[in-house]
């Protein structure tokens, strides 16, 4: 792959693209691209890079295991690895750590890669996080099941707290201990996390203003690296205020925020705060989920055109010179919505909530 190639497609369902710094400032955006991205040996190709701020390089192209089926989870990680890719993207809630736990290992052993040649990254869900033991708890748990001695990256996956709930009939987990990633209440309602809602509601009567603090987590995360888990460790889906938060009070900064970037959501506020704090970002939903706002991203006129005019399918490959073109295409449309935290403090797309309104009522 040629880095003027990095926004290729990838293939089937699980693809992840990481976008580079700055791509979203229009006219930066072609030296962006040459500045960020490096080339490195990883498994005998040539790859494009990222640089981290530790001086780590995070391959570009990841693989996304999200929604990945049991079954065919292990065999597209494999196939992945097999074919060059080196940046496993995971997290605990896609409840399938093991399987791909399975495919690093069968790969590591059969000598496809050494270990430092994979870039792992996984991701703290939000049941986990009231405690610094249970950030703790879940990175171990989530490295067990990965097979692995440490992650190149952990994030907090998004930035608001679910309550805990073990052994939950509707997660199919009834007595074996696991914590259920979507705890209900008795009236079927989501189950948020309340012990501090307590507190607060005592002391200033202000419900959701405060619910589990970032900056708590975020210094078990930090004990996490000091403690060889995790080399890098970021957030997801954290929007600026609460990146400045962290960064506030943080020894260790955030080196990656995994947000969804698109056309339908170019997010340039974002992008310009994140390129300025030298903060990574990735990019998920880059396809769109195969959904978008009226009209299904790949099956966009924009896209298409561009598509036809390189003679290739509307997936496979954009190009610096494309990007006007698609980013006039934003209109704030998020597959990713989380609507049913639009209630919470901590909800990161507030200031986005009319718009993304009107697309779910339009969507209906
Ligand atoms: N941090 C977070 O909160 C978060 C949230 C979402 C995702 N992610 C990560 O990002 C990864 C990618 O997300 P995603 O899978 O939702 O994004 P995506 O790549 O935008 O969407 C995948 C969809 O694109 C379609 N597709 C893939 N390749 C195609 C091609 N060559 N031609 C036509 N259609 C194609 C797939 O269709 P088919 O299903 O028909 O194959 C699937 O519906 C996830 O696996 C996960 O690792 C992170």
């Amino acid at each position: 792959m040629q880095p003027r190639h990095v926004a290729a497609g990838v293939g089937a369902g699980l693809a992840l693209w990481l976008l580079w710094r700055r791509l979203r400032r229009r006219q930066d955006a072609k030296a962006a691209l040459h500045a960020t991205v490096v080339l490195a040996s990883a498994g005998g190709r040539a790859q494009p890079h990222a640089v981290l701020h530790t001086g780590r390089l995070m391959p570009l192209v990841g693989l996304g295991t999200w929604k990945a089926k049991p079954g065919d989870v292990e065999r597209a990680v494999r196939a992945a690895i097999e074919a060059g890719y080196r940046h496993i993207d995971c997290a605990k809630c896609y409840d399938n750590e093991r399987e791909v736990g399975a495919a690093i290992r069968g790969c590591l052993d059969a000598g496809v890669c050494a270990r430092e040649d994979l870039f792992v990254t996984s991701k703290l869900w939000n049941t986990e996080k009231k405690y610094a033991r249970d950030v703790r708890n879940a990175l171990e748990n989530t490295l067990r099941d990965l097979q692995l001695d440490y992650l190149d990256l952990y994030l907090i996956h998004w930035p608001v707290a679910f309550g805990r709930v073990v052994n939950c009939a509707c997660h199919g987990n009834a007595g074996d201990g696991a914590i259920c990633p979507f705890p209900k209440r008795a009236d079927g309602g989501l189950k948020y996390d309340d012990a501090r809602r307590r507190v607060l509601k005592m002391n200033s009567g202000d419900l959701d203003a405060i619910q589990v603090p970032h900056a708590e987590t975020w210094r078990a995360l930090e004990a996490c690296v000091d403690g060889g888990l995790a080399t890098h460790i970021g957030v997801s889906n954290f929007n600026e205020a609460q990146l400045q938060a962290l960064l506030d009070a943080c020894t260790v900064r955030p080196a990656v925020n995994q947000i969804e970037l698109h056309p339908y959501n170019a997010s340039p506020a974002l992008c310009a705060y994140c390129a300025e704090q030298g903060i990574l970002l990735t990019s998920y939903c880059v396809l769109g989920h195969g959904s978008g706002a009226g009209v299904p991203l790949l099956e966009s006129p924009v896209v298409a055109a561009i598509a036809e005019r390189r003679g290739m399918t509307p997936a496979q490959r954009l190009e610096p010179e494309d990007l006007d073109a698609l980013l006039a295409m934003d209109v704030g449309w998020r597959f990713c919505a989380a609507l049913r935290d639009k209630h919470l403090a901590q909800y990161p797309f507030k200031d986005e909530l009319p718009v993304l309104m009107r697309h779910a009522k339009q969507a209906k």
